[in-house]
């Protein structure tokens, strides 16, 4: 593998060209900070959001799934604390008029002159003040202190508040999880690094409600399985890493917390946080509402609050890593050299291309059945136009893992070639073994 150092340069790049991903709203000179997901993108990021909920919910017993909205009633916000306390220290350039973010001032520059730090451009900046990350709207037609609702911060709250409603209908008993995956929104002072960190986004997070004295265990538990979800998926071990924060790094409600951080071009990253969030979202739910949030064990005849173990991943986040992480540029031994994506088959956009050798001879009419069949399944691409190794290049630098081509020996053995994109080997099998063969690989 040989990442170029200027691998977020090329994978924009890439991701615009191939149709990963674009800026949003473009021809309208873009909206700074938010991203549409272009016909690659959106399946890469299905893929990975289908990852996610294979293994946290459809193959568990413990783990139940929830889509909840994303207005929700406001005094939810004030009880979670984000009215209050959903801030970060803004501070201005009185010069350039530019914004920063207080806490990670040594990282950012000036936009004025980018090879300056803030305040650099000779202007004066303003003392730190609490900036409220939430955005506001109106629900219905009056616009009136009384009809503010906010866009939800995260997609947690949604789980607390219908822990009773899951509880009472779908027979479940701590230890176990609700997940949920959704779009969230933050109105950040300072947007970076393409995915990375974005107004908004998408988030993947499970609540798992345990009895209070196994919470650390589950922890422990969530925190390595999470871990491990990553690295089952490809990513480089050595550019992964669980950090587990200092006790002054703790949220107040927070007993321990972890992250997962990835080594990107721009620094080692949160991914993913992994929290022992106590029992406080649902004691303040429940404070506030007068309703009954506690779980009464009939077994035990205990009535408790449970502790809640929290794993929350960013869609986009995640994304960005499987891109970062499968960007390779290799030099091949004729000294051409060969963009790949080496995304795990179960990431890919396309599973594998289908190229008839030549159009005509009949090769294109046995690809299209070959196509058909396997198209009910998963996603595949049926490319005729361009020499061969062409046509293989152009599904390399997507990350597309294999190619199935049909040449005139088809005809007669009913045979056809498998080519492999991170080896590149071929090999020939039936083609009645196509479907079979791609299967076993796509697994995860
Ligand atoms: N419920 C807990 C929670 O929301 P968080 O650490 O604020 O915790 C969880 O967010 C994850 O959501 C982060 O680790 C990150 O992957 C993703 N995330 C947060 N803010 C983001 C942003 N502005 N853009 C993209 N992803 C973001």
């Amino acid at each position: 593998m040989s990442k170029p150092a200027d691998t977020m340069e090329k994978l924009v790049s890439l991701c615009k060209r191939r149709g990963f991903i674009f800026p949003s709203s473009e021809i309208y000179g873009g909206l700074k900070s938010c991203w549409d997901y272009g016909p690659l993108g959106v399946e890469l990021k299905r893929n990975v959001k289908e990852a996610w909920w294979s293994r946290m919910v459809r193959r568990r017993r413990d783990v139940v799934g929830l889509d909840a909205s994303i207005l929700m009633h406001p005094k939810v916000w004030e009880t979670s604390g984000h009215v209050s306390g959903f801030n970060d220290p803004l501070i201005d350039c009185k010069k350039c008029k530019a914004r920063f973010r207080a806490d990670t001032l040594d990282q950012q520059v000036c936009p004025e002159k980018p090879s300056k730090r803030p305040g650099e451009c000779g202007g004066e900046l303003t003392e730190p003040r609490q900036f409220n990350l939430m955005f506001k709207t109106n629900m219905g037609p009056v616009e009136s202190s009384e009809s503010v609702v906010y866009l939800r911060p995260e997609t947690a709250q949604g789980i607390f508040v219908n822990f009773k409603n899951v509880v009472d209908t779908s027979r479940v008993r701590p230890p176990f999880g609700i997940a949920q995956q959704g779009k969230s929104f933050r109105n950040e002072i300072v947007t970076e690094n393409f995915i990375f960190r974005s107004r908004e986004f998408e988030q993947m997070e499970m609540e798992f409600f345990v009895p209070p004295a196994e919470a650390p265990e589950w922890y422990r538990y969530w925190r390595d399985a999470r871990y491990k979800w990553f690295t089952d998926l490809g990513v480089t071990p050595a550019k992964l890493r669980l950090r587990e924060h200092d006790k002054d790094e703790l949220a107040h409600y927070s007993a321990a917390c972890a992250d997962v951080e990835y080594e990107f071009p721009f620094g080692w990253k949160e991914l993913e946080g992994i929290a022992n969030r106590t029992d406080f979202d649902l004691q303040r739910h429940a404070e506030a509402t007068g309703r009954d949030l506690m779980f009464f064990d009939d077994q035990t005849k205990e009535r408790y609050f449970p502790y809640v173990v929290e794993p929350a991943l960013g869609v986009d986040r995640a994304v960005l890593t499987f891109l970062v992480d499968g960007y390779d540029e290799e030099k091949l031994e004729d000294g051409d050299v060969r963009t790949v994506l080496h995304l795990h088959p179960a990431l890919a956009p396309i599973k594998c291309g289908i190229f008839p050798l030549v159009k005509k001879e009949g090769l294109p009419e046995i690809a299209e059945k070959l196509e058909d069949e396997l198209k009910r399944h998963f996603s595949v691409f049926f490319d005729q136009s361009g020499a061969i190794g062409r046509r293989y290049r152009r599904q390399d630098e997507i990350g597309t893992p294999y190619g199935v081509t049909i040449d005139f020996d088809t005809k007669t053995d009913q045979t056809v070639t498998i080519r492999e994109r991170d080896s590149m080997s071929q090999t020939r099998i039936g083609i009645d073994k196509v479907l079979d063969f791609l299967r076993d690989k796509l697994d995860f």
